[in-house]
């Protein structure tokens, strides 16, 4: 199916970049707004978008006035007859869409697709109500719309074989990257991303951790861009919980029940980003990182560190030496504060309890190794003085490294939030919804993570991964913790989940198998 022309219909914060999409692409673009500000501001967003670009010399002043002159605004629905696929980019009401399949049914031809640009209705419902469903598909772009690389193609169970083919062929000629989903709440990445937004506001809800340690524990821990409590501030509180309601509906699982903590914020107007007050105050009040700079002079001179005897403890032993301090690894010598080398899924206070120092001992857990700017969680168990974590926060200052508080739960803070992120992404390939491969690439391209879901398992290891979320089941007993058993089919196999080289679908099960054992 060639696809020469398109019509865009509603030309907001998503319409305007689509728009834009597909005139870069050389397809001609008519634009339906409702509203002639919303169309006038939604040109500006294209002009401007096209203005940078010249700017940063990715385009120059002829490409720019062609893609232009491709966009047409449409003086009536009736505009959008010669188009060969229509895609509604309206507010998330299923009233209004359906409306607007509706006009569409009347004015394009049979043959032309139309396509949904919806978050989280369902595809199924809106092409139900379309006069040749089978014609209907999902083509979920990601904000911003230019810039981001994925498009989910949702074919229902009333989609023509070649109706979602031939959009994920326009999304590729249109520089993005198709996955093809079927009708699910959230797709693959929503369905992802907000159960993992929405645990991380549990956990500031009840006291787990700091906002800034946990967003601190996801972007240096993890590695993401973002932290999830500025993400969720970013997307919108009230987008967020929607979207949450939406899965919570079709799931009735409780990781999609909002945090009661997201439901107040929104019913006190403190929406985000966009209110200028959600999770944080905008703009920012307090810079990133400045109390570990404070009270540095609180740092202890001699130092007791207590682990496994492996290597990260001779390493911690070492940098502490070389830092100035008086080290020794015998618990019987006095000293002002004893470091226990922590091993995830294995909880302090034993081995502080052990130490006959339990209220001198703080935890120091590593999941990315020493080095300056890496990450360490500081544990403190049920016994820990304040006064010996206020002495690490500051002796780990003293090393350079970027703290974050934990208590002595399973997990600590990086696992606790990442684990049950990862068994959700295992569920989704466990129950036949997507493979690996495409899970990372939604991830990757739809959410701005530099490395997938299961790159993140294989790193770590299925065998690890499993263990941590087992002593989260154990600790806590909620269902959505109990390990997925396609995960503990990979540890006891010591397979990978290996995403497959390209042109070669990876499937559930068919991983590559380790070098090595499982770790
Ligand atoms: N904002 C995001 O980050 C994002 C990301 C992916 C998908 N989406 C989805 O994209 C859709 C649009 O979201 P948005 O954020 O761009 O919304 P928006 O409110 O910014 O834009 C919607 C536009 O539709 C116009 N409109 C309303 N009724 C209309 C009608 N009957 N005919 C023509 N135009 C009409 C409005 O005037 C407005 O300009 C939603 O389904 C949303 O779930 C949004």
């Amino acid at each position: 199916m060639e696809i020469r022309e398109v019509a865009v219909v509603g030309l907001g914060t998503m319409g305007a970049g689509i728009a834009e999409v597909f005139a870069r692409a050389g397809i001609g673009v008519v634009a339906i707004e409702a509203d002639p500000q919303a169309l006038l501001a939604g040109l500006g967003t294209l002009d401007a978008s096209l203005a940078r670009a010249v700017n940063r010399g990715r385009l120059d002043a002829r490409q720019q006035a062609d893609i232009r002159a491709r966009v047409r605004p449409a003086a009536a629905f009736a505009d959008a007859a010669a188009a060969d696929l229509a895609i509604e980019v309206v507010p998330e009401r299923l009233e209004v869409k359906r409306q607007i399949f509706a006009e569409l049914d009347r004015v394009c031809s049979p043959d032309a697709i139309l396509a949904t640009n919806t978050s989280s209705l369902s595809v199924t419902t809106i092409a139900a109500a379309s006069r040749y469903p089978g014609r209907v598909v999902g083509m979920h772009f990601f904000n911003p719309a230019p810039v981001m690389g994925l498009v989910e193609v949702v074919a229902t169970v009333l989609s023509d074989d070649r109706v979602p083919a031939a959009a994920a062929d326009l999304a590729r000629r249109l520089g993005k990257t198709p996955i093809q989903v079927a009708d699910r709440a959230g797709f693959i990445a929503n369905a992802l991303l907000l159960p993992y937004l929405n645990h991380a506001a549990g956990l500031l809800e009840t006291g787990y951790a700091t906002a800034v340690d946990i967003d601190r524990a996801a972007t240096v821990g993890i590695g993401l861009p973002m932290g999830p409590l500025a993400l969720l501030d970013l997307i919108g509180l009230d987008t967020s919980l929607s979207i949450l309601e939406v899965l919570h509906a079709e799931f009735n699982l409780p990781r999609y029940s909002p945090a009661p903590l997201l439901r107040r914020l929104v019913s006190a107007g403190r929406t985000g980003r966009k209110a200028g007050r959600g999770i944080y105050r905008y703009p920012a009040a307090v810079p990133d990182g400045v109390e570990e700079t404070a009270g540095a002079d609180l740092a202890p001179d001699t130092v007791t560190v207590i682990g496994a005897g492996d290597d990260q403890e001779a390493e911690l032993a070492s940098a502490l030496a070389a830092a100035g301090l008086n080290v020794t690894r015998n618990a019987a010598h006095p000293t002002e504060l004893v470091l226990i080398v922590a091993e995830s899924g294995k909880p302090v206070l034993p081995a502080a309890l052990a130490a006959g120092r339990a209220t001198e001992a703080v935890g120091l857990h590593l999941p990315g190794g020493l080095g300056n700017g890496a990450l360490v969680e500081l544990i403190a168990t049920s016994l820990t003085s304040e006064q010996a974590m206020r002495a690490a926060t500051a002796l780990a200052g003293r090393l350079g490294m970027t703290i974050v508080r934990a208590p002595d739960r399973p997990g600590f803070l990086v696992g606790a939030l990442l684990y049950p992120h990862l068994a959700d992404a295992v569920r989704m390939v466990q129950d036949g919804y997507a493979s690996p491969a495409d899970i990372d690439t939604a991830m990757t391209l739809g959410c701005g993570y530099p490395r997938g879901l299961f790159e993140l398992i294989d790193e770590a290891g299925a065998a690890d991964v499993l263990a941590g979320l087992r002593a989260m089941y154990i600790a806590y007993g909620y269902p959505a913790l109990a390990p997925p058993p396609l995960l503990a089919e990979h540890a006891a196999a010591g397979i990978d989940f290996a995403v497959a080289p390209p042109g070669k679908p990876a499937t559930a099960g068919a991983g590559a198998r380790r070098t090595g054992s499982a770790r």
